[in-house]
């Protein structure tokens, strides 16, 4: 049983319907942990973890995701939840009009810890684009404006099976796995 702290329920239904199916059981640790200030999402797990192994008992993840926008140059990246807080998805798409160029990538890091051991980081990357308005109320966040390469429809208009075939998420999920499965021989 693996500990996931995260105070999203969307990650953490994403994540378990990934591994469920392999045989590895989360649990959810609904806590808030203080996001480092940095620019690369690693530090900020790698911070995180350092709070969470004093009150975790046994093997925890983390997740720490971001959305970055070419055109924006990688922004809101690691401030994404402050973006999102802020301006949330339609105001993304605003700081976007007029532009043609609308290429994005979401990013998610996790971390796999345990008091007393060093930790292991996975990562998952998605390309796609950001849509010229929000569509879908599927997922959570900013799926409703972003269109993985290859679909049509953006992550909100997605079941979460075919969210989990592609996301950044999942790619970070399988990561995780392989390691897992590799340990257990
Ligand atoms: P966090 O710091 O990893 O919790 O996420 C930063 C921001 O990105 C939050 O506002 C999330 O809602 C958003 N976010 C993280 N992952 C996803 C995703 O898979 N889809 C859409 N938005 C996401």
């Amino acid at each position: 049983m693996i500990t996931f702290v995260t105070t999203n329920p969307g990650k953490f239904r994403e994540v378990s319907a990934k591994l469920a199916p392999l045989g590895i059981r989360l649990a959810r640790r609904d806590r808030a942990y203080p996001e480092l200030q940095a620019d690369r999402l690693e530090d900020v797990v790698r911070f995180a973890a350092g709070l969470v192994a004093k009150e975790v008992r046994g093997e925890f993840l983390i997740d720490d995701s971001g959305l970055f926008v070419e055109a924006l140059g990688g922004f809101p990246g690691v401030y994404s939840s402050y973006v999102y807080r802020t301006l949330g998805p339609a105001g993304l798409v605003r700081l976007l009009q007029g532009r043609r160029e609308r290429a994005a990538r979401f990013e998610t890091v996790f971390l796999l810890g345990n008091r007393g051991r060093p930790p292991r980081v996975f990562r998952g990357e998605c390309e796609g684009t950001i849509a010229r308005i929000p569509r879908g109320h599927g997922g959570f966040g900013f799926d409703p404006i972003f269109v993985p390469t290859g679909a049509r429809r953006t992550f909100g208009e997605m079941s979460l099976r075919e969210k989990n075939a592609i996301s950044h998420r999942a790619r970070a999920a399988e990561a995780l796995a392989h390691h897992l499965r590799r340990r257990r021989g």
